[in-house]
């Protein structure tokens, strides 16, 4: 599998920072929102059923922010529940983004979406398609708020013009691959972003 990539482009190490940080910044954003921008953070323990915390409801898009949530969720201490949303953006090949599409059957967002606080997580911001059907959809069930995050931008105007809240890294515009994002399914389960040889996408 070795001979389809060309280079690590992020380590393990620096993701693991960078989701430690946009975390806690998504943390304090959500509680500046609730309580006012100089109200103490509240810990863990103190997060109940009960004492009216914000309603937060995270959405990772299937199936490439799988890794990303699974490393973001544990670092947000918030009183929180995960919708998923299924979104296939290359019906067909892997690299030509022929628009996006719901895929009702891994959907699991409820009618009403009222008073939570919705956090859209995608792999990687390209043309912007999936989010703009994914944030259409949820804005349909009248939700407090929805912010975006992506993992990835890549450096194309269609992507740098479309309005996100949070954005990992800004990479080239090259294919890549691992920490969830796949090609052709595969490459999911590397610990690293790479790149892949421009030869193997032609390829396909
Ligand atoms: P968009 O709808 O064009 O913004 O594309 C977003 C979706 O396309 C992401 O959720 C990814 O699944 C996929 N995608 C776009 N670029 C890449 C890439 O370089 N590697 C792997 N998947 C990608
Ligand atoms: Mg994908």
């Amino acid at each position: 599998m070795k001979q389809d990539l060309d280079r690590i482009l992020i380590s393990k190490e620096s993701i693991a920072e960078r989701v430690a940080q946009i975390a806690a910044t998504m943390t304090q954003d959500l509680y500046a929102q609730f309580t006012g921008p100089d109200a103490p953070m509240p810990t863990v323990d103190q997060l109940s059923h009960n004492n009216r915390h914000p309603q937060v409801t995270l959405v990772p898009i299937l199936t490439g922010s799988l890794i990303f949530v699974a490393d973001l969720i544990r670092h947000l201490p918030l009183y929180l529940q995960i919708r998923l949303m299924g979104v296939s953006s290359y019906p067909g090949t892997a690299t030509a983004t022929r628009g996006a599409s719901v895929k009702k059957q891994l959907t699991d967002l409820p009618e009403s979406l009222a008073g939570h606080h919705v956090l859209l997580i995608d792999d990687i911001l390209d043309s912007g398609g999936t989010l703009k059907l994914a944030v259409e959809l949820l804005k349909e069930r009248q939700p407090a708020s929805v912010q975006t995050c992506v993992l990835l931008r890549k450096q194309r105007p269609e992507a740098m013009a479309f309005p996100v809240d949070y954005v990992c890294f800004d990479i080239p515009d090259e294919f890549v691959v691992g920490y969830g994002l796949d090609f052709d399914d595969y490459y999911r389960n590397l610990p690293d972003i790479h790149t892949l040889r421009p030869e193997v996408a032609r390829a396909h």
